[in-house]
């Protein structure tokens, strides 16, 4: 996986977007739009922040080799079955990330970009 592209990804979105947090939501509701009811209690969005910097911790600890964030997304996976998300269905966020990050680029968007973005969500996904 080519680490570069994915930080100039990070790097280009932030320059768009100061705030991607209600577009990442808004592409994971449309993507499964029943989890949007999980959110009810957050009326702050305060978890839904909290939730969106630990996948951006993970994105960033994997593209360095971090073995931490492996335990992390491990055990998120499992404790999010509780949550009602079941867990096929966990890496949704990322894939969420991963279409508003391409919206957000539009042309800068590469074929090269988006294979390093399938190594990343590819690598996450076989995290058990
Ligand atoms: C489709 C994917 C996901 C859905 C629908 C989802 C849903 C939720 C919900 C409903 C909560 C609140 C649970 C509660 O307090 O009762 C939560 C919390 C949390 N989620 Fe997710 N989640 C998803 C993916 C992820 C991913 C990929 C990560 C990162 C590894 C993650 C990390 C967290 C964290 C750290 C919290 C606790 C936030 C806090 O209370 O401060 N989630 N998630």
């Amino acid at each position: 996986m080519d680490a570069g592209l994915i930080l100039d990804t990070l790097e280009r979105a932030s320059e768009r977007c100061a705030d991607p947090a209600p577009l990442i939501y808004r592409r994971l509701f449309e993507l499964r739009p029943e989890f949007e009811s999980l959110f009810v209690m957050d009326t702050d969005g305060g978890v839904r922040g909290s939730m969106l910097t630990t996948c951006f911790n993970c994105i960033l600890g994997l593209i360095e080799g971090s073995a931490t964030q492996h335990v992390i997304i491990s055990s998120s996976r499992f404790s999010h079955d509780g949550y009602g998300v079941p867990v096929q269905d966990f890496d949704l966020m990322f894939i969420a990330i991963r279409d508003t990050f391409c919206s957000l680029l539009g042309p800068d968007w590469t074929p090269e970009t988006d294979a390093a973005w399938t190594d990343l969500l590819t690598g996450i996904a076989s995290i058990e």
